[in-house]
């Protein structure tokens, strides 16, 4: 079954304990879009890894890792998450992992690029993770981009870093920002080029063999459907296709080759960065930060906390064509009396059911709630859906109606036993 996992909310969902669960049948595991903005925590047999841009069946010994053609790929910031994964006994060898030719780089200055950017908006700043990943697509979407197999032609990379480099310097110097000389970030991206060459290879043939193999494909989505540049949040998103289809046209491999959508949400809703969150809410959020979670894996950021937001959810789950739902960290809600489900806002006195494209609506949009009790119970040690509290089995039930979507897998804890399959 090729499956694809993709985020409902503004990532951090726990998709990354959903593929470590499904990867175990998978044969290929595939990132189609993003870069190492994305940061995946996974437990497995007691140990964390947290993973920014390797796949995470790199976990796995005889799995096959593709970082694909529609995610930027730092070079220096993936050889240092090599190191550190390896560090941690984890074997990383070409046969286990293959980076697109056609992926494109983010060098060194994207990432002053974007803080010079996050400058210029003010207050009105995105809140990006500073990876240079805004930068790089826009380079990409410019046509003025690196990709993979421009640095085997030495002097044709040389001539465009030389160039871009000039252009980024006079942007940075208007902020006051470090600018860079051109041997340098030539230097350091072809130190980390040579390390990953081994790696880099035209990863379509291999998926399309893989595929026609009916080998068991695993996309892994980064971020999630509300950072998607099309149908997220806008202007507050990333810069790729977080949704289903960013699968196909970061992979070079067709929509038909997809057979099912695993949407992974949280049983509540977080956000980092800047931008709308209709049902953010204090009490919650420092509730959750007093249990230890809800803090970000790629930059520690405490992440903003709500109630579950079913228009989101409902939309998320349209635009994905989701198949089944995931719904992660239930146990995060398990002291809670009264949990808050919003069903619709109200926009000027209209009740909308899905998310308005008008940016200028957002900050009108009042969510209306349903409550339901909470269940009141540890649900950490729960081995199946039917061991689940019935209040907790409602609320779940609830969502899955809310949202026109089965429920697939449950989370109650961070380790791998601790996901429930239905
Ligand atoms: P960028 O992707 O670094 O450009 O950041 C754009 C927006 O996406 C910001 O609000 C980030 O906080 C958010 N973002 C990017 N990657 C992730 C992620 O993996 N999890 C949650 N939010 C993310």
């Amino acid at each position: 079954m090729n499956t694809v996992i993709t985020g409902l909310q503004w990532g951090d969902e726990g998709k990354g304990k959903i593929v470590d669960y499904l990867t175990e049948s998978a044969d290929v595991v595939i990132r189609g879009q993003g870069g190492n903005n994305a940061g995946h925590t996974v437990i497995a047999n007691g140990t964390k890894y947290v993973l920014h841009l390797l796949p995470s069946g790199i976990l796995w010994d005889d799995k096959i890792n593709v970082i694909g053609n529609g995610v930027v790929v730092d070079p220096i910031g993936l050889c240092i998450e090599i190191d550190r994964i390896e560090a941690q006994g984890v074997k990383i060898s070409p046969e286990k992992l293959l980076i697109s030719d056609r992926a494109h780089v983010v060098l060194p200055f994207h990432k002053e690029l974007d803080a010079a950017r996050e400058i210029a908006l003010g207050d009105q700043k995105i809140g990006t993770t500073k990876r240079g990943i805004g930068p790089t697509y826009a380079d990409k979407v410019n046509r003025c981009g690196l990709r993979m197999a421009d640095l085997l032609d030495r002097p044709f990379a040389e001539a465009l870093i030389t160039r871009r480099t000039s252009e980024v310097n006079e942007i940075l110097s208007k902020y006051d920002l470090p600018t860079f000389t051109a041997a340098a970030v030539i230097a350091d991206t072809y130190i980390a080029f040579e390390r990953l060459r081994p790696y880099i290879t035209n990863t379509i043939p291999v998926l399309h063999k893989a595929w026609k193999a009916k080998k068991n494909l695993l996309f892994e989505g980064a971020q999630g459907t509300l950072l998607d540049i099309d149908f997220g949040t806008y202007p507050f998103v990333t810069s790729s296709n977080t949704t289903a289809g960013g699968s196909t046209t970061g992979t070079g491999l067709p929509p038909t080759a997809i057979e099912s959508v695993i949407g992974v949400c949280k049983a509540y809703t977080t956000r980092v960065g800047s931008g709308p969150f209709p049902t953010c809410d204090e009490g919650l959020s420092e509730y959750l930060h007093n249990l230890g979670r809800e803090f970000g894996a790629t930059t520690g950021r405490p992440r903003g906390c709500g109630w579950l937001d079913s228009v989101l959810l409902r939309f998320a789950c349209m635009v994905n064509g989701v198949t089944g739902l995931a719904v992660t960290n239930v146990d995060g809600l398990d002291e809670y009396d009264h949990l808050k489900i919003c069903v619709a806002y109200d926009i000027d006195g209209i009740r909308h059911e899905l998310p308005p494209a008008d940016r200028n609506f957002w900050n009108r949009a009042k969510p209306i709630y349903e409550t339901l009790p909470g269940w009141k119970q540890d649900t950490t040690k729960c081995l199946s859906y039917s061991e689940l509290p019935k209040d907790a089995q409602a609320y779940l039930a609830r969502l899955s109606e809310l949202c026109d979507a089965p429920i697939a897998f449950v989370g109650v804890g961070p380790d791998r036993k601790q996901t429930l399959r239905l």
